[in-house]
């Protein structure tokens, strides 16, 4: 490019910079993994990977801190019109509340398990978090550093927005995508705007600025098909909470709002302070899409313009005055500043170092792509299935029977993988990629070898780095064992190791299962009774013994996904005694045996393993 030209253009950038201001208002109502002070001076962003919490100054976008806090920052939110903020803690159980002009953690206030999205009242006295599991909203001083309300909302809420008037809450379910009004005094439920069965993955929920319409991204999972163009769809649902449509929600297909232009998983979106536009990212294809806002009730949303991001933009949000948009690529670690409406980058800034490795990056960024090599029609990646390495929740219809998704955590140790260990590698996941669900390029040679003949690990570095991410998922402990075992969960310990119901017999070792890498020839599977349910089930009725950390979160159990409780995994689908020997246990028995196994894991099963000297497989 020529001198002229270069400097001409970074002449033009300057100005519209220039043209950014800080105005009055701007009012965290949603939480957000990005958010504005009040005052608009601020910006922060949560570092998923980082464990930190960046504080820029806007417009200048200058890092003022860069603030430690924890496990898996997620939601961030400016505390009424202060430079405080909370920030959930997700996998530490905490919310931290920070000053940003010191840049420092001013308290921590302990909460009961994966607290998620956060939002403050005007003046600051209050806020409010959705802890994910065991599905609440909490109140909270952050004052005094005190939970004030406990309220039961909903299975899995995860966003969270405020009204104007402080007077209620909207809420989203994580994986139905159910939307929650509830009352910000007390926590009763006001109305639900229910999704399809299909609807899946509802992370943030943001309100029009005259609260009369909520606006928040999800998928839709059709788990009846595992085709590449079939079975995973994007979405941003409009909920209306005024007018003649009061109550109903309207789901807008994010694949056919430019012709047949496929974009995929949705993360977050956010409103303009207008309420004229709509910003949308999509962390799976790498782009976003600005949309008008029409003011009808029934089409709701038109398309604008698209632009094309870096890896993996997971937040949106508008700056104050509208003129520009900032976006976070969690996987390149900086915002991108865009112009409004003309999509024209002005601004890059990094806002954390990238603290993984070479190779984990890499894997992080092929598991979150439906892009090439990963998938040809861009509707899929890994992440729409194992968002953050956890299940979907969803019981699919693959070709050889009913699959529940399984959680990733503590993987590297129970190889061989899939409920009929019927894959001894992760590398194994290029069949995956390469077949009828994703239909990718790929990332190695074909012919591929049988999922469980000659190793494919060591053949590409790319689906090596793929199986080192995917390996890389750590258990977290449950909250139910955070005090230790209760006495309920210490009997039903006891009835676990006992030999008259033979559990640990295949759930032995510290991640409670004979699933342990082997050679192929002695893979063990067993058949518990199980396989007969199924009319669609194509091998033979054996199955890998799964692990049992985290199982309090993994509902529903089995490879089938028919047992909806673990109580039912000890009684309904075990009527025979096949699945260990439960036909002589008291129903208080049964309830300290579930005690038992919601407890899991009660210490790190990951630490005890390498202290065994188990094998483990990194790659
Ligand atoms: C359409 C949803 C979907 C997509 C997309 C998907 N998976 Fe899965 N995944 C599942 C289901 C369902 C299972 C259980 C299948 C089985 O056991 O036969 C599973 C199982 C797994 C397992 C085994 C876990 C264990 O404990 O044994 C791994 C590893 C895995 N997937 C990795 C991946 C990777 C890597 C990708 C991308 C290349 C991917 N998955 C794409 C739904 C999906
Ligand atoms: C003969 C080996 C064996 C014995 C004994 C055994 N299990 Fe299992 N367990 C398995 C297998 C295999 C599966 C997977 C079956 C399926 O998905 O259809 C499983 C699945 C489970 C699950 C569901 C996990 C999930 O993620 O969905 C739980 C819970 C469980 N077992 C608990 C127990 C308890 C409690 C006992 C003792 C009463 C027990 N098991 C005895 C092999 C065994």
């Amino acid at each position: 490019m020529k001198r002229s030209l270069r400097l001409l253009i970074a002449a033009a950038i300057a100005m519209l910079i220039a043209g950014l201001s800080a105005p009055a208002q701007a009012q965290t109502r949603s939480a957000g993994l990005m958010n504005f002070s009040s005052d608009g001076r601020y910006v922060a962003c949560s570092n998923r990977d980082s464990g930190t919490v960046t504080i820029l100054s806007w417009p200048e976008l200058k890092v003022q801190h860069e603030i430690p806090v924890g496990s898996h920052p997620e939601g961030v939110a400016w505390i009424g019109k202060t430079h405080k903020l909370a920030c959930c803690v997700y996998g530490d159980d905490r919310i931290a509340i920070l000053d940003a002009d010191i840049g420092r953690i001013e308290r921590s206030i302990d909460v009961f398990d994966e607290p998620y999205g956060v939002v403050s009242t005007q003046d600051g006295s209050k806020l409010c978090a959705t802890l994910e599991f065991p599905g609440q909203v909490i109140q909270l001083d952050p004052a005094l550093g005190v939970v004030t309300a406990t309220w039961q909302v909903g299975q899995m809420p995860r966003g969270i927005a405020i009204s104007r008037d402080d007077s209620f809450l909207l809420v989203t379910e994580y994986l139905t995508s159910k939307v929650l009004k509830i009352s910000a005094a007390d926590g009763a439920v006001q109305q639900t705007w229910d999704g399809a069965s299909t609807d899946n993955l509802a992370r943030q929920v943001v309100l029009s600025p005259d609260d009369q319409k909520a606006y928040f991204t999800h998928i839709r999972s059709r788990v009846t098909a595992s085709h590449g163009n079939g079975s995973i769809f994007p979405y941003v649902s409009v909920a209306r909470l005024t007018g003649e449509k009061i109550g109903t929600r309207l789901r807008v297909p994010m694949d056919s709002l430019l012709g047949a232009r496929v974009t995929a998983n949705p993360w977050d979106c956010d409103v303009s302070a207008d309420g004229k536009r709509l910003g949308v990212v999509f962390a799976g294809t790498n782009d976003m899409y600005l949309c008008h806002i029409l003011p009808d009730d029934y089409v709701e949303l038109e398309y604008e313009k698209g632009v094309r991001l870096g890896n993996n933009p997971r937040a949106i949000r508008f700056s104050p005055d509208d003129k520009a948009m900032l976006i976070y690529n969690a996987l390149d670690f900086e915002i991108v500043v865009l112009q409004v409406p003309s999509g024209i980058e002005i601004a890059r800034v990094a806002v954390t170092d990238n603290p993984l490795s070479e190779d984990l990056l890499l894997g992080k960024k092929l598991f979150y792509t439906a892009l090439q090599p990963m998938s040809s029609r861009s509707w899929i990646s890994c992440a729409s299935c194992h968002p953050d390495g956890d299940a979907d929740g969803r019981t699919w219809q693959q070709p050889e029977g009913l699959r529940q998704t399984q959680p990733l955590a503590g993987l590297s140790w129970t190889h061989p993988v899939h409920w009929s260990a019927d894959r001894d590698e992760v590398q194994d996941f290029e069949h995956t990629i390469q077949g009828l669900l994703m239909q990718g390029q790929g990332l190695a040679k074909r012919p591929l070898p049988d999922a469980l003949g000659e190793p494919i690990s060591g053949k590409s570095t790319a689906l090596d780095a793929l199986a080192a991410y995917t390996n890389s998922h750590k258990c977290v402990l449950s909250p139910f064992a955070k005090h230790g075992l209760s006495a309920s969960a210490q009997r039903g310990q006891q009835l676990f190791f006992s030999a008259e119901t033979k559990c640990a017999t295949c759930h032995s070792g510290p991640m409670m299962s004979d699933s342990q890498p082997r050679p192929v020839a002695e893979i063990v599977r067993h058949d518990v009774g199980t396989g007969k349910d199924d009319p669609s089930e194509r091998m033979e009725p054996k199955y890998d013994t799964p692990t049992l950390m985290g199982l309090y979160r993994s509902a529903p159990y089995l490879h089938h996904g028919k047992a909806a409780t673990l109580k039912d995994v000890l009684t309904t689908s075990n009527p025979r005694d096949e699945h260990g020997v439960t036909s002589h246990l008291t129903e208080s028995q049964i309830e300290d045996m579930v005690e038992f196994l919601r407890a899991l894991p009660v210490v790190d099963p990951e630490s005890a393993a390498t202290a065994a000297g188990l094998k483990q497989v990194i790659k």
